[in-house]
């Protein structure tokens, strides 16, 4: 069994930064900030569900390595993630005199990585953070890239920054407490990188799902860090998103809408992307993109990992258009879909027909 550490380089000049992931690596953190000229005080970023599951480890291992850690919690959930709990955060950063040498560390899923992101983007006019992923979809996405934000009351991901973290710190060990249902909302993403990038990944997640989801480590380690080398290679090409980085919102389209419309109360975001793929697949067949063996290949993998694949009952389709025409990556009300052609490419689509996709929503 392999036990060493895989690192990742996201090549950004000099904002590049490595992702190290490996199993119950939480205690090397410490060690591993040596090298960043960081002054003594830091602070970790967490909530009260993962503080007490690896708090300590994280914490230990910073002060074994020399530094003073305070530590800020913000309550657990997306609605806390909010310029509210923000000014929480400048406040006890402030009060324990965090300078513009001092980093922050997120420990957390994507909320916690995204508030902390933005905080760190911000205070001082921007100091250093470090990003310690600890569910599956932060693991793969939103810790990587450099995609800050907080939500505002009329919009989700309203206000925020591109701020790229200094050390992306992943311990697959970690997924072992995450429920079963987040991890599976994690795989639409990892599901979603196999179609816009690499037809090997989707094999692999077709050939080895009761492995992934028995938290085999080589398994995960292999499909995280293939996740992650995909961001980084996107993301190193098309900081952002200018243009090729918007692959990356593969079955977000739809995935949003459903999310807006449904009150972000129904599904997790992964299972909605879930939905998004396959309706954006058969999109795609409609157009004559793709054949739809693929799509239907598609639809399977997505199945059989337990995530939703069809638009719920009951949502009115005039909802689900308006919401797409909201969508803030719409430009001028002009659609904007992303496609597969094959398994492992997709095709950035704009100027889309209404009519089609009104057919599609209603089939
Ligand atoms: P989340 O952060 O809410 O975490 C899900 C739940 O799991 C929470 O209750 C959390 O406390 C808990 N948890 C986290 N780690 C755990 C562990 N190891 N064991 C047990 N419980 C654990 O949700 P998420 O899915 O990680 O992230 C969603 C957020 O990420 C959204 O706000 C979304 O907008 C953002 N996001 C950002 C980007 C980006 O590029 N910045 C990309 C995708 C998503
Ligand atoms: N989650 C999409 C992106 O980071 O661009």
């Amino acid at each position: 069994m392999k036990k060493t550490t895989e690192k990742i380089r996201v090549a950004l000049g000099e904002r590049s930064y490595d992702i190290s992931i490996g199993s119950n690596i939480l205690d090397r953190l410490g060690d591993n900030l040596k090298s960043f000229g960081l002054s003594p005080r830091i602070a970790i970023i967490s909530n009260p569900k993962v503080y007490p599951l690896y708090g300590k480890r994280v914490s230990d291992s910073i002060k074994n390595a020399g530094f003073n850690a305070i530590t800020v919690t913000i309550p657990d959930g997306e609605e806390y993630k909010d310029l509210l709990w923000i000014q929480h955060i400048y406040d006890e950063l402030l009060k324990a005199k965090l300078d513009r040498s001092s980093a922050l560390i997120a420990l957390g899923g994507g909320v916690v990585g995204d508030i902390t992101g933005f905080a760190a983007s911000t205070y001082m006019r921007g100091i250093s953070y470090i990003q310690v992923p600890t569910t599956l979809l932060a693991q793969v996405d939103s810790s990587v890239g450099g995609k800050t934000g907080v939500n505002h009351k009329l919009g989700k991901n309203m206000i925020g920054t591109f701020w790229q973290p200094k050390l992306v710190w992943i311990d697959v060990a970690t997924l072992k407490t995450l429920p079963l249902r987040e991890l599976r909302a994690g795989l639409a993403e990892v599901i979603k990188y196999g179609v816009i990038w690499d037809e090997k990944l989707f094999d692999f997640l077709e050939l080895n799902r009761n492995k992934i989801l028995s938290l085999d480590r080589d398994s995960l380690v292999h499909i995280i860090k293939r996740s992650c080398e995909i961001k980084a290679e996107v993301v190193s090409k098309d900081e952002r998103e200018s243009g090729l980085r918007a692959i990356l919102n593969y079955g977000h389209t739809i995935g949003h809408a459903i999310e807006t419309v449904t009150g972000y109360k129904r599904y997790l975001h992964g299972e909605a992307v879930a939905i998004g793929m396959c309706l954006e697949a058969r999109l795609s067949t409609m157009l004559k993109f793709i054949d739809n063996n693929k799509v239907v290949r598609i639809k399977s993998l997505i199945e059989s990992y337990g995530l939703p694949s069809e638009m719920p009952a009951g949502i009115d389709i005039k909802n689900i258009l308006s919401s797409i025409q909201l969508d803030k990556k719409a430009i001028a009300g002009e659609l904007k879909f992303i496609l597969p052609e094959r398994i492992g490419n997709v095709k950035i689509y704009k100027g889309l027909n209404k009519k089609v996709l009104k057919e599609m929503l209603r089939s």
